[in-house]
């Protein structure tokens, strides 16, 4: 199957590690241009190495960028030097870390705004400032603009520990639905990306919070995560990225404003 991606260009926020370092691969080997971001200069510029030695492209068609996306200002010049510097914005994956695990008794006000800011209010800003650019791809010939934001499966069902990433989830999944329903005309595409527990530093970092709450080791936290699932087993980061760049590519052109699950069958309901 042709994608229909070549010389496209891609924005993919949190692009250092996880599931966003295996998307900007895949999109790399799939021929887009993509600019990656994270906060932290050593580890954007060592995934970018790491992209264009997996992905077998030129180091031209890559550009590391330094972005917190709590930051708006940050967000704004990441996204208008990207489509200075390759010509334009075909596709933004809205990304970010994960925020931390706990109840109701474990959170301040403050750190509930942080949870937010993180995974919900980030998604708002980047979608808002790639608009312009966004929209000025879909007015071409052979038009492709999509927005693709990676949320978790916590958006369909809620994890037990992760109250501040339930919620925030929730509420990307409401901005999604708003989005693709406004954009549809223009023909920019709006879909939201629902991992389960895939093999990355995040799923690390949870483990270890469970451990210290529960008493279980982290090889008993893995296999419970595994059987919960009809393929018994963790996901990888590249079965992840699979899934983002058909959504990205020209053959998704009639999907929008669905909330795309890839999590071996971890929830239970029939739809
Ligand atoms: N892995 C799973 O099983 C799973 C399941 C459900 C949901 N998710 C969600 O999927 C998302 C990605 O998860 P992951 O597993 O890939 O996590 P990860 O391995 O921890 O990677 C997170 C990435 O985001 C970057 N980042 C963190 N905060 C940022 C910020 N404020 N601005 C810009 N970049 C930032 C990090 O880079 P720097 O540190 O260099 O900034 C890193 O590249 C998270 O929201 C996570 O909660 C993951």
């Amino acid at each position: 199957m042709n994608l229909g991606l070549k010389d496209r260009v891609a924005f993919v926020a949190g692009a250092s590690s996880g599931l966003g370092l295996a998307i900007a691969t895949e999109l790399a080997r799939e021929g887009c241009r993509v600019a990656l971001c994270s906060r932290n200069e050593a580890r954007i510029t060592a995934a970018a190495k790491a992209v264009r030695e997996a992905a077998g492209v030129d180091q031209n068609r890559l550009l590391p960028l330094v972005c917190d996306v709590t930051d708006e200002a940050q967000i704004e010049s990441s996204l208008r030097r990207t489509a200075e510097h390759f010509g334009g914005l075909n596709i933004l994956v809205t990304n970010a870390g994960g925020p931390p695990a706990g109840f109701i008794d474990d959170f301040d006000a403050d750190q509930w705004r942080k949870g937010i800011e993180l995974n919900l209010i980030s998604t708002i800003n980047l979608c808002r400032h790639a608009l312009p650019h966004l929209r000025r791809a879909a007015e071409v010939d052979d038009a492709l603009a999509r927005i693709l934001m990676v949320t978790s499966v916590s958006a369909k069902q809620p994890v037990p520990n992760l109250y501040l990433s339930n919620t925030a989830r929730a509420g990307v999944q409401g901005f999604a639905k708003s989005l693709a329903e406004e954009l549809g005309p223009t023909g920019i595409t709006v879909n939201t990306v629902l991992p389960g527990y895939t093999r990355t530093e995040r799923l690390g970092e949870l483990a270890d919070a469970i451990e210290a709450r529960s008493g279980k080791t982290k090889e008993e936290i893995e296999a419970g995560w595994s059987e919960s699932t009809a393929l018994k087993r963790l996901g990888e980061p590249e079965e992840f990225a699979a899934a983002v760049t058909f959504l990205a590519s020209a053959r998704a052109a009639y999907i929008t404003g669905i909330a795309f699950p890839v999590e071996g069958g971890r929830v239970k309901h029939l739809l």
